[in-house]
């Protein structure tokens, strides 16, 4: 036998047995953000290199070291996108849309690919439900992303989930206080892990995620972000602040927030959920008022976030469930041809039904109505058929004729004989 081939590391197959929960979790978020006024955006799931590497920014781990880059047959340099954000913006500049009403509202869904260490809940080809909302610089778009995010997992029914709120500022403020951080950091170097003194150049925001306790020891005395905005930017955070408290919405100020991509200002915020392990964020977002003047369109302010779907699916542990149908065709050996006449006839009528397609005895075809899931089975003979009620085990003899009829009177789960 041929050696097997499996699914590429960190990545993963969705049974059918496993769609349920996914398919509930598009769908909520679906009818929740269209029916707050975002449209939904496909876009390609490969772009120009150069898209992310300008856009979520060359410094960052993802760029440095997770992207799946390749070039194609014309020698373009490509790559799978391991987010959404820098695409939605291309396609904001590359359709005009700086021309319609803003903020422009979209969403989106679908798998994204970073090359990381796979383990629970990280994956390379993972999949992300985002939205973003792009030519407004109001905190009222700030609030509007953070709630309805909040109201998807919250209607998802996802437990033990908390909200982490920062600001990051503008990209001066940002600098400036970096500076100050550096000095604070080089001034107790020697208290520092290694790895962190080697990054001080480099990202010592990351210091305050550190496990070392000398670390953690400076860090705890470092000056904060938060404390550093400009007067505008902490005005911006306690509108954003002040318009969650009026939605009820619970968050905790997290002033050493720290997002792994470069392009956000102003709002940050994360969602983490509690019973998920080491890889506990099932979301994230904030402001990125740079990015679409950074890929070339004009001075742009843009918000929004992204939702880990299989993190989401992860934190809700439903169990698995085969797909269903309505009714199972159970033909005696002489009316097979009839049975898939009728499964043929019963679907065109918007009634979901099923039949054994294997030729097997009539009490393995008993068994597999019982493991369809149907509420009825219509047991076909030769010139004659009997529907059965699969949870009383009722059965009625019913003219052939009119069985479609019959079963489109009686949908499943209602009337006759329950
Ligand atoms: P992100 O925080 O990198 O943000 O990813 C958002 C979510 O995607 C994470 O919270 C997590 O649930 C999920 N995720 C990320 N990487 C993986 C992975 N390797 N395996 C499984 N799940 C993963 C962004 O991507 C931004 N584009 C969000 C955004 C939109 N900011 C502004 N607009």
């Amino acid at each position: 036998m041929s050696e097997k081939i499996k699914a590429p590391r960190g990545t993963f197959d969705v049974l059918p047995e496993q769609q349920g929960v996914r398919r509930r979790i598009a769908e909520t978020a679906r009818a929740l953000l269209e029916g707050a006024g975002y449209g939904r955006l496909d876009t390609p799931v490969f772009e120009e290199t150069e898209l992310f590497a300008r856009g979520v920014g060359e410094s960052t781990e993802v760029v440095q070291k997770q992207m799946f880059s390749f070039s194609d047959q014309g020698g373009r340099e490509l790559t799978l996108r391991p987010e959404g954000t820098a695409s939605a913006c291309r396609a904001y500049i590359e359709h005009g849309m700086q021309k319609r009403p803003q903020p422009v509202k979209l969403w989106y869904e679908g798998p994204f690919f970073r090359h990381e260490r796979p383990q629970a809940g990280r994956y390379r080809q993972f999949h992300q439900i985002g939205a973003e909302a792009i030519g407004s610089d109001s905190p009222l778009v700030d609030a509007e992303l953070i709630v309805l995010a909040w109201d998807l997992v919250t209607e998802l029914g996802v437990e033990g989930v908390r909200l982490g709120l920062g600001s990051l500022g503008s990209p001066a403020a940002r600098a400036a206080y970096l500076d100050e951080l550096r000095t604070h950091m080089r001034s107790r170097e020697g208290e520092l892990s290694a790895e962190v003194r080697e990054r001080i150049e480099l990202n010592p925001l990351r210091a305050f995620d550190s496990a070392d306790e000398g670390t953690r020891a400076v860090m705890a005395d470092a000056p904060r972000l938060l404390d550093r905005l400009d007067a505008a930017d902490a005005e911006h955070f306690e509108q954003v602040r002040a318009l969650l408290d009026r939605a009820g919405v619970p968050y905790e100020v997290d002033a050493t927030m720290v997002r792994g991509l470069d392009y956000y200002t102003r709002t940050v915020f994360e969602l983490h959920c509690d019973r998920l392990g080491a890889q506990s964020q099932v979301g994230g977002g904030g402001r990125y008022d740079g990015l679409i003047e950074q890929l070339g369109g004009p001075p742009t302010p843009a918000n929004g976030w992204a939702l880990g779907i299989d993190r989401l699916a992860l934190a809700l542990g439903e169990p698995e469930e085969p797909p269903r149908v309505e009714v199972f065709i159970v033909a005696e050996p002489d009316a097979r041809e009839r049975a898939l006449t009728l499964a043929i006839e019963l679907r065109r009528a918007g009634i979901s039904a099923d039949l054994d397609l294997a030729e097997r005895s009539h009490k393995g075809q008993m068994k597999q109505a019982d493991r369809s899931g149907a509420a009825r089975a219509v047991l076909l003979g030769e010139g004659a058929a009997r529907v059965r009620d699969m949870s009383s085990g009722e059965t009625a003899e019913v003219d052939l004729g009119g069985l479609v009829d019959r079963l489109r009177e009686a949908p499943a789960g209602g009337g006759e004989g329950a």
